[in-house]
C-alpha cells in the first residue's frame, strides 16, 4: 500500500513538472531556455571538441556525469559507447532531461552536491564527468572530496575560476530560481591553485590543460586584467596513474593556448 503511494507520488510530481513545462513552453518562457541558448550550443561544442583533443582513452568507459542539467553532454559519451549515469540537483531538470531522451530511463538521477554522501550509493566509475558543476556549489571541498571516491580512473572538471590565483574558493550568491544555477543560491568562484591543490589532495595526479576551448569564456593569460569582466574558465584533469600527454600540465599555466578552431570554426564573441 505504501509503495504504491510512494509511485502514484512521483508520478503526480513527473506530471507537474511535464505540465509546467508545457505551460511555460507555450508562453514562451521556459525554465530550460539557457540550456538551448545559442551561447550554450557553441561553449557546449567547444568544451567538447577540446576534451577530444586531450588525446585521453574515454572509450568505452563508465561514466558519471554530475550537475548534467537536461542531459546536453551526455550524448558525447554515448557516442564513445560509454555506459553513463547522470544526474542533477534539480527534480525537474531530471524530468527535462527523460522527457528529451527517453532512452535513458534508469539513468538520470536527482543528486545534490551539497549534501554528504548524496553520491555515494552510485558506487565506482572509470571517469566522473563534473563539467559547469563545480561553480554552482557552496561546498566545492566536499564535492571534490565525494567524487573523488567515485572515480576508479579519471576526474575531468571544467569550471568557472577567479580572474587571480588567491587560493581560496570565493564565494557568490546565484538565483536559486534560475535551473542552471546554484540549486541553494550559493556558489563559488575557486581559484585554479585552489583547484589543483584539492586535486592533489584527493588523487595522486593532477593536470590543467595546456590549450583552452575555443570560447572566450576560456581565457589565455592569467591572472586575468582586471579591466576584462565576465566569467573565466579552465580545464583539469586528475587521474589515478600518471599521464605523459602533451595536452597537459601538472603545473599550473600562466599562458595557455586557444584550441585551434578545425573542430568549431572560427573564434567567437558569444557569452554563457
Ligand atoms: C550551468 S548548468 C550545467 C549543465 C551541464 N553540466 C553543462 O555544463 O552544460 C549547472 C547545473 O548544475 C546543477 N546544480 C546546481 N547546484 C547543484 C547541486 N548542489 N548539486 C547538483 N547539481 C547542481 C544545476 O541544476 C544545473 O543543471
Amino acid at each position: 500500500m505504501e509503495e504504491r503511494a510512494v509511485v502514484l507520488g512521483k508520478l503526480m510530481l513527473r506530471g507537474y513538472w511535464l505540465a509546467l513545462g508545457l505551460v511555460r513552453r507555450v508562453i514562451g518562457c521556459g525554465p530550460f531556455e539557457s540550456f538551448d541558448s545559442e551561447d550554450a550550443m557553441l561553449i557546449n561544442r567547444a568544451r567538447q571538441d577540446h576534451l577530444a583533443s586531450l588525446g585521453l582513452n574515454l572509450v568505452h568507459q563508465s561514466i558519471l556525469e554530475v550537475g548534467a542539467g537536461v542531459g546536453r553532454h551526455t550524448a558525447f559519451f554515448e557516442k564513445l559507447s560509454c555506459a553513463v549515469i547522470s544526474t542533477d540537483a534539480r527534480a525537474e531538470n531530471v524530468a527535462e532531461h527523460l522527457r528529451r531522451f527517453p532512452h535513458r530511463q534508469g539513468r538520470v538521477f536527482v543528486a545534490d552536491l551539497s549534501v554528504p554522501g548524496s553520491h555515494q550509493w552510485f558506487g565506482q566509475f572509470d571517469i566522473v564527468y563534473c563539467y559547469g558543476a563545480l561553480y554552482h556549489l557552496r561546498d566545492p571541498t566536499l564535492c571534490i572530496r565525494e567524487l573523488a571516491k567515485n572515480c576508479r580512473k579519471l576526474f575531468l572538471l571544467e569550471t568557472c575560476v577567479n580572474p587571480t590565483d588567491n587560493g581560496e574558493i570565493n564565494p557568490v550568491i546565484e538565483d536559486r530560481d534560475n535551473t542552471t544555477q546554484s540549486f541553494d543560491g550559493v556558489g563559488c568562484r575557486p581559484a585554479r591553485d585552489w583547484v589543483m591543490q584539492q586535486l592533489r589532495q584527493n588523487f595522486p595526479f593532477a593536470y590543467v590543460t595546456v590549450t583552452q576551448p575555443n570560447h572566450p569564456d576560456f581565457e589565455l593569460s592569467w591572472p586575468v586584467s582586471s579591466k576584462r569582466k565576465g566569467l573565466f574558465r579552465s580545464v583539469f584533469v586528475a587521474s589515478r596513474s600518471p599521464l605523459v600527454l602533451p595536452s597537459l600540465s601538472s603545473t599550473l599555466l600562466a599562458k595557455q593556448t586557444r584550441l585551434a578552431a578545425h573542430f568549431s570554426g572560427e573564434p567567437h564573441e558569444a557569452r554563457l
